[in-house]
């Protein structure tokens, strides 16, 4: 991925990708060129698209936010008459989706919970999205199983990668039809711009995809995609360092009495720490000093929040912990100083 752009060049082009900002390109008479209009394509949403689809080994095309990708993905999945079936534990926004907007179009939906997709009857469905690990719930599904039993009833795999990234995870490689991400999380990973993306080695299903962004306007900006290009070089890196504080952190206050209940889904960074109530968890979160109270998870900085106040189904005291680039013993420390107090 570090190498996709840098091999490529010219002697004198920039390693880094120019924010090319028109809605024009030049075009004299019959169009000999893809660059037509600014709503179709941009280099600088090409040079990110590119680092991505190194990373998913997979075209990709990209989107101004996770729900634009989410919303693409649907729209070129789901038909009028269709059943979709999503997580009831999985991010919240996509289930909106499907209630407020696209049950108007005729497409119904049904959430249950991630650990019940496995013995599933998927008969009645045309796709079937899968988040695991699922966000805010943090439980798993295997997306090679799902995607096994999907393909003998003829419906597609849909599948949020958001929480591990295609670092951590390759649902493509394990059957599913689609990758969603949110690249305002940990892919951006700076916390200063939205994103996202869709991915797939189906091309049929790829120019739909391209297709739905051009017709509906939905291309991101040159700046996002410069910035985003440009977190995604140390994407390892933060990883490597969220991870690894992660894991030691939950070896650390696994059994800690200030806690109920801990989950952690084994990789990744982002942590379910229950406490006995709301007040307890909002006193954690906020009298931590290296916890940043805010909604959103994977970028550099530590930071939490409690899932209740959006009306997750989570109980009220669970706070959804995640960790950041600092130090791993500072953070740690921090952390365990502040259950001493509650
Ligand atoms: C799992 C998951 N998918 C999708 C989204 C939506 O992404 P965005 O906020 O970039 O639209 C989020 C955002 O929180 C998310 O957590």
């Amino acid at each position: 991925m570090l190498h996709a752009r840098s091999g490529a060049l010219d002697n004198g082009e920039p390693i880094s990708p120019p924010i090319v900002t028109t809605a024009k390109y030049a075009l004299a008479g019959t169009p000999d060129t893809p660059y037509t209009y600014g709503r179709d394509i941009n280099p600088t949403v090409e040079a990110t698209e590119a680092a991505i689809a190194a990373l998913e080994e997979a075209p990709v095309v990209a989107f101004p936010s996770g729900m634009a990708a989410i919303t693409a993905a649907l729209m070129i999945t789901a038909k009028a008459g269709d059943h979709v079936l999503v997580p009831s534990d999985g991010y919240y926004v996509t289930r909106v989706m499907l209630e407020e907007i696209l049950s108007g179009h005729d497409i119904q939906f049904d959430a249950i919970p991630t650990r019940d997709f496995a013995a599933a009857d998927l008969s009645k469905y045309a796709v079937i999205w899968v988040e695991t690990p699922s966000n805010p719930g943090l439980d798993l599904c295997s997306i090679r199983s799902v995607s096994e039993a999907a393909k003998a009833v003829d419906a597609t795999v849909v599948v949020d990668n958001t929480t591990l990234t295609p670092l951590l995870q390759r649902p493509l490689d394990l059957g599913a039809d689609l990758v969603v991400s949110s690249d305002t999380k940990a892919m951006a990973g700076h916390s200063d711009c939205l994103y996202g993306h869709v991915a797939t080695r189906d091309e049929a299903l790829f120019q739909k995809v391209w297709k739905w962004r051009k017709v509906s306007g939905s291309i991101p900006d040159p700046f996002p995609s410069f910035l985003v290009h440009r977190g995604l070089m140390t994407l390892e890196l933060r990883l490597e360092r969220m991870c690894t504080t992660a894991r030691a952190l939950v070896d650390r206050i696994g059994d800690h009495p200030a806690i109920e209940t801990i989950k952690y889904p084994g990789m990744g960074f982002v942590i379910g720490l229950t406490f006995s109530g709301e007040a307890r968890a909002e006193r954690f979160i906020n009298s931590c000093p290296a916890i940043f109270a805010s909604t959103s998870f994977g970028g550099v900085h530590t930071s939490a929040e409690r899932r209740a106040r959006w009306a997750d189904n989570v109980a009220e005291g669970f706070v959804r912990l995640s960790v950041g680039c600092e130090p791993t013993e500072a953070l740690i420390s921090a952390i365990e100083a502040t259950l001493a107090e509650l």
